[in-house]
């Protein structure tokens, strides 16, 4: 069971993706979660959005709620890929909490690190289809989006409501305050590793795998599914 801590923007989503087919286990991003919620426009969606769109956290007790929902599926059982939860202090305790209780435990959380310079290129350049929510690049590859045949149904390529500039700011903000002290959480269970975001999507997934092989037997290379 990883968890990929880091500022908006760091790759986070991107990583998961590639360790999610590496792992065989699923992504467990509290974002999509609640960006699917909003789409459906079920309660916790319209709830949630309004904090979103501000570039704020979601409450903290409707977070863990969708995450002990989410960890009791079935394909949940083998570990899972955590991408932007827990944020707060309090996510984390209750994640602890809530992985007792399942008789479960934290392997690995590596927190990717990246200037905040490029963090502002990336999210300003950053697309995504609304429909099967697959990320492009316009920097990275400026035609990805366009190429784009959406596997779900309509294409539709979108700049996400809290990408624009003043919500990133006060998303990079909220992080700095409120995430970033869970690096000391983690660092004082001997559970943390620091990795450079910068370089290729490629490069930046070697130095995870790289990572996790030192951080348990669970996660040697013989682990590796594709
Ligand atoms: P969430 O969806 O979790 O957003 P985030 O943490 O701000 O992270 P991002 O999705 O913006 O970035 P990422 O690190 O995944 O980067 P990505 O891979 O896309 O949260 C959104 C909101 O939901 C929050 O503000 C909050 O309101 C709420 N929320 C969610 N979880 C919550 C929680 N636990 N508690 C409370 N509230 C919560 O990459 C970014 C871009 O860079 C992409 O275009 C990508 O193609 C590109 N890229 C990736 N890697 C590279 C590379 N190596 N080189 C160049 N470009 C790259």
């Amino acid at each position: 069971m990883v968890v990929l801590l880091g500022a908006p923007g760091v790759g986070k989503g991107t990583q998961a993706q590639k360790l999610m087919a590496y792992l065989g286990e699923p992504q467990i991003s509290t974002g999509d979660m609640l960006r699917a919620e909003s789409r459906g426009g079920t309660v916790l969606g319209r709830h949630a959005s309004a904090y979103m769109r501000r570039g704020e956290l979601v409450p903290d007790g409707l977070i863990l709620e969708m995450v002990r929902a989410r960890l009791e599926a079935p394909d949940a059982r083998n570990g899972v890929i955590f991408d932007g939860f827990p944020r707060t202090l309090a996510q984390a305790e209750g994640l602890d909490r809530i992985l007792k209780q399942l008789q479960r435990k934290l392997d690995a959380v590596l927190s990717i690190e990246v200037p905040m310079r490029l963090l502002i290129e990336r999210l300003s350049a950053r697309r995504s289809c609304a429909t099967c929510g697959a990320v492009f690049n316009q920097l990275l590859d400026p035609e990805a989006a366009k190429r784009h045949r959406c596997p779900k149904g309509q294409t539709v390529i979108v700049q996400r409501d809290d990408d624009k500039p003043e919500t990133v700011e006060r998303r990079l903000k909220v992080y700095t305050v409120q995430t970033e002290p869970l690096k000391d959480y983690y660092r004082r269970s001997g559970l943390l590793s620091e990795i450079s975001g910068e370089g290729s999507v490629d490069e930046v997934f070697d130095r995870l795998i790289h990572a996790l092989a030192g951080a348990g037997s669970d996660f040697h290379q013989d682990t590796r599914r594709n």
